[in-house]
């Protein structure tokens, strides 16, 4: 990496602060910003210095806050504007850096801009929204469909026509063809980024724009399997190619860098675009957003050949450009995905070892699996409203567990909000902050390597091509990364191998020239001059 590319984002980890499960500072059971500034000091401790924080603005929750009904304010509930500049003062104190969660596709159905536009055909904010006609035989305009299942079209009584959303209906997409609503979250991105946020991290970022005459979706090519009854598979039997990653959406993010830039804040994309070259182009040139994360580690395999494609692709976009997560609030985390927390923490040192922005999401560090919510608790909508209750993103928002006692440290309310399940003493922060081979003190350690060793941020990357089956392994300069992916164990030949810098399993030994690593684990080995 160049002295031009490398920016204030180079070299730091992130991390996910699902803001509704990560600590409740007011003991309603939610999650809260109070909670997370008396937390801060457990951040650090970690050594992550790039929070992203879920949404935090007024909102129904009709989607826990992906349906914002207010971009200028912290809602009450969160501890208000106050907090929220008390967590970027003591953030900003211990060098972290703080990005908020945008959300530009749709607002919340309250949001005074979609009452205003559904109040009525001619009012000046009709033409935010996505309003049709209905088609000739009296249903949707067209055949798309909602993420969340259904049409993604719902009918206004009043004024006769029907609103777009390709989430709830509760989550109007905005029309970014009309030039105001651009001026809108540009005036909202230089406010944010004047009031000391560091940066953005921005919602469904590739879908922004449509097609301007909204055809139909022709069904896809190659349809997965769909479960009886699941309404969400709809959305997989469309090729999405009028509804997402239009081309005018790269404009939004070129005009959004200008304002950006001289502030110096990061525009971080949820582009779930998860090939290559479609993604590629929101992320070079240097024109458009910095960062984007690449999502399609979280459809890997567990097998030596999937991970290194899948890793070296991510890579390969753009130099530095890729943010790398194996777990977020809306799939099931990884140490239950892939088998267990040994492989999870296997996925997350071969990412921390890649040029680009490694990201943990919160609890991936204690080494949690996901909970099993009941029917009768759930929150995600995609259980509660659309029924799928296998697809419900509940199980891996359960609340963060800090220390033994009640409620386990995350609040003092009788009741948390999503429940705590299964959960014990040996999970918390508490317990394995005091264990030295905890699974929070092997995050610790990778993340402390992470950030001591410039090469694995600036050396070229180099993949390591004769290696044993089961084996991903690729050098950064003094550094040499390694996985075993097997059933059983496997030597990786390191010569010039000083001493192993961070394994993941305590079975790693360095055997003169041969690294031993034992089935599911990964090793960072520093090699001699
Ligand atoms: C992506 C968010 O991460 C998810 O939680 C949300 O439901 C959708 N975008 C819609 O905003």
């Amino acid at each position: 990496m160049s002295e031009a590319t490398r920016r204030w984002w180079s070299g730091r980890v992130g991390y996910e602060v699902y803001l509704r499960s990560f600590a409740d500072g007011n003991g309603d059971g939610v999650g809260d910003l109070l909670g997370l500034a008396e937390r801060l000091e457990y951040l650090a401790w970690l050594g992550v210095d790039l929070l992203w924080i879920t949404p935090c603005f007024p909102s129904p929750l009709a989607d826990h806050g992906y349906d914002v009904a207010d971009y200028r304010r912290v809602a009450e509930e969160y501890g208000g504007d106050a907090a929220l500049a008390r967590v970027l003062d003591e953030a900003h104190a211990r060098d972290m850096r703080v990005l908020l969660d945008l959300v530009p596709n749709h607002t919340s159905s309250e949001h005074p801009w979609f009452r205003a536009s559904r109040s009525s055909r001619s009012d000046p904010k009709r033409d935010w929204y996505l309003w049709r006609d209905s088609a000739p035989d009296g249903g949707p305009p067209n055949n798309w469909v909602s993420h969340f299942g259904g049409p993604a079209w719902t009918y206004d009584e009043a004024t006769g026509q029907w609103w777009c959303h390709l989430f709830l209906p509760e989550q109007p997409d905005l029309n970014w063809a009309n030039p105001e609503v651009a001026e809108a979250f540009e005036g909202l991105i230089a406010d944010w980024l004047d009031r000391g946020v560091d940066g953005f991290r921005i919602d469904v970022a590739h879908a922004l724009v449509k097609h301007p005459d909204l055809p139909d979706l022709p069904p896809a090519a190659s349809p997965a399997e769909a479960a009886p009854g699941d309404l969400l598979s709809v959305f997989d039997r469309f090729e999405h190619v009028y509804d997402t990653n239009r081309p005018g959406v790269l404009e939004v993010y070129r005009r959004w860098r200008a304002v950006a830039e001289p502030r110096d804040g990061l525009l971080l994309g949820e582009v779930y675009l998860t090939d290559v070259a479609t993604l590629a182009p929101y992320v070079v040139d240097q024109d458009g957003l910095h960062l984007a994360f690449w999502f399609a580690p979280l459809d890997v395999a567990w097998e030596a050949s999937a991970v290194r494609e899948v890793l070296a692709a991510g890579a390969g976009i753009a130099e530095g450009a890729v943010a790398w997560i194996t777990s977020s609030h809306d799939v099931s985390r990884a140490a239950t995905r892939l088998g267990g927390p040994h492989r999870a923490l296997v996925l997350a040192t071969l990412q921390h070892g890649l040029p680009g922005v490694p990201f943990l999401y919160q609890g991936e560090e204690l080494g949690l699996a996901d909970v099993v919510v009941d029917p009768s608790q759930a929150e995600d909508p995609i259980a509660v409203r659309a029924g799928a209750y296998h697809r419900s993103r509940d199980v891996c928002r359960t609340p963060l567990p800090w220390e033994p006692g009640p409620g386990l440290g995350f609040t003092s309310a009788e009741r948390p909000w999503l429940p705590m399940g299964p959960r014990g003493e040996a999970d918390t922060v508490a317990v394995q902050r005091d264990d030295p081979g905890s699974w929070l003190q092997r995050y610790r350690a990778l993340v402390a390597l992470r950030k001591a060793e410039p090469d694995l941020v600036d050396a070229p990357l180099a993949w390591i091509d004769d290696v044993a089956d089961g084996v991903v392994a690729y050098r950064r300069g003094t550094l040499l990364v390694a996985a075993n992916l097997g059933a059983s164990g496997a030597t990786v030949d390191v010569p010039g191998a000083v001493e192993v810098a961070f394994a993941s399993d305590g079975g790693t030994v360095l055997e003169g020239r041969a690294l031993a690593l034992p089935s599911d684990a990964a090793a960072v080995v520093r090699l001699g001059p």
